[in-house]
């Protein structure tokens, strides 16, 4: 909705740029036209004030620590809906009703196999590789395996979308579990049809021949909210490369695989493996907490305190708030006593009364506590990220639909400043 406008003056001229309000009272000046009106371009590192699109999925108020998909609180869908009504929220709009849900379960249960020609694949990598790399180049695998649905073209049915959206959320489960089981030598173990999204995932990781796996509705639970709590986060660094890659026309699978080897990032969805690096060291070493918080100052290295800090959020993060209660209610239903718990807590406890991090609004992120729950859960660290993964998905997939219906979707090719030398003759 276009209120008023904003004016330029360069080289003493001016010009006037609409000024565009959201439906939660954010406010953009729409500057595109400023190139051919004015020869100039806006420079802003890191995109720190860039809005790239519009969109109808997530609002995320970072100085209030407010986070809804589709106008819904994170915290409630968490407490009232499991991650594949959420994900079905996202990409759809709407919360499923029965008839949606049944429909949509069957669309899960049917393509949560992968072509048996990619099941030998895994044989492949060598034996420590870290599975996001896995992850990522199966991901992008499914377009030569399903190329018949993947075309990135708008005139396609919704009906083949849907089934795109329902093969690679089902099947990035596969892929996560079956990784997983190939990197301790296990047989991997099947999809089942009455099993749940969250109940066969963990299936599928911690069943064996000879030992089956016993499913706690406290640990589906606390997936489901992890997952939940995942799922959307609008434009951060994965959903932008799904965005950019996606502008190009690519498929859905492969602007997927570009967010998946973004996310894998230490900066971004990476940090969870860090955090939980970080404790053990912490541990191991008998480090106190005010000598990390010392380091993660210090100009001198390039470590941070992992878990610490949001470009977004200026207040406690409000996934985090969720996961720290979780992360407390699991431990004592499983009745675990984790040292890294502890550790975790003085750290964020020394951590909030520092003034550096008091100064920058430095508050513990998603990632912060999330590692403890997957460790009592049974989940090895190099998986934390692929986790992530899994509850991101349903937000890529989600942006990258709307991306694709938006009419005014353009390939997206940002410009520079060129500062390298003036013409010169070899
Ligand atoms: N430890 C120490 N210093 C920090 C940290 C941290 N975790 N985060 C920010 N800072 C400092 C930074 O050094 C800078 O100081 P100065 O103003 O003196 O130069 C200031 O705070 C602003 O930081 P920035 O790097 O300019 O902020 P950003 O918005 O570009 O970065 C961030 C955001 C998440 C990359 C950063 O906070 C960080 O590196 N955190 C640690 C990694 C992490 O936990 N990432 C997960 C983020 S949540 C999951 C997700 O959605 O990705």
């Amino acid at each position: 909705m276009e209120k008023s406008k904003a004016k330029f003056i360069i080289d003493g001229k001016e010009f006037e740029y609409p000024l565009i309000e959201g439906t939660e009272n954010e406010r953009a000046i729409d500057i595109s036209t400023l190139r051919s009106d004015t020869g100039c371009i806006t420079l802003d590192y890191g995109y720190m004030n860039t809005g790239a699109c519009t969109s109808a999925i997530t609002y995320l108020d970072g100085e209030n620590g407010v986070l809804r998909y589709r106008g819904y609180p994170v915290e409630e869908l968490a407490e009232k809906l499991e991650f594949v009504s959420v994900a079905y929220l996202l990409v759809n709009g709407k919360i499923p009703n029965n008839s949606e849900r049944k429909e949509w379960s069957r669309l899960l249960n049917k393509h949560s196999i992968i072509h048996e020609d990619m099941r030998h694949f895994f044989y492949r990598y060598p034996e420590h590789a870290h599975p996001m790399a896995i992850l990522s180049a199966m991901v992008v695998s499914l377009s030569a395996f399903y190329p018949e649905l993947s075309q990135h073209r708008p005139e396609e049915p919704e009906e083949q979308l849907d089934i795109a959206a329902a093969r690679l959320i089902s099947m990035l489960r596969t892929i996560a579990a079956f990784s997983y089981k190939k990197s301790i030598g296990e047989p991997f173990v099947y999809p089942q049809h009455s099993l749940k999204y969250c109940e066969n995932f963990l299936n599928m990781m911690f069943s064996s021949p000879v030992i089956p796996y016993e499913i706690k509705p406290e640990i589906t639970k606390a997936l489901n909210v992890l997952l939940i709590l995942h799922a959307d986060h609008e434009q951060n660094c994965s959903t932008s490369a799904v965005r950019l890659v996606g502008s190009a026309r690519v498929n859905l699978y492969a602007s997927v695989a570009a967010g998946i080897c973004a996310l894998w990032g230490p900066l971004h969805g990476g940090a969870n493996q860090m955090v939980i690096e970080m404790l053990e060291e912490m541990r191991a070493k008998g480090i106190s907490a005010k000598e990390v918080i010392e380091k993660a100052k210090s100009r001198d290295t390039a470590f941070r305190l992992y878990g610490f800090g949001h470009r977004v959020y200026k207040s406690y993060d409000p996934r985090a708030k969720v996961i720290k209660k979780v992360c407390d209610d699991v431990l004592k239903v499983l009745n675990i006593n984790d040292p890294l718990l502890e550790i975790a807590k003085k750290l964020e406890e020394a951590a909030l009364c520092d003034e550096f991090f008091i100064e920058r609004n430095l508050y513990p992120n998603v990632d912060f506590y999330s590692g403890i729950i997957y460790r009592a859960i049974g989940i090895p660290k190099e998986m934390f990220t692929v986790l992530f993964a899994l509850g991101r998905l349903p937000g890529w997939i989600a942006q990258w639909k709307e991306a694709r219906e938006d009419c005014s979707f353009k390939i997206q090719r940002p410009r520079q400043i060129y500062v390298g030398p003036q013409n010169r003759h070899v």
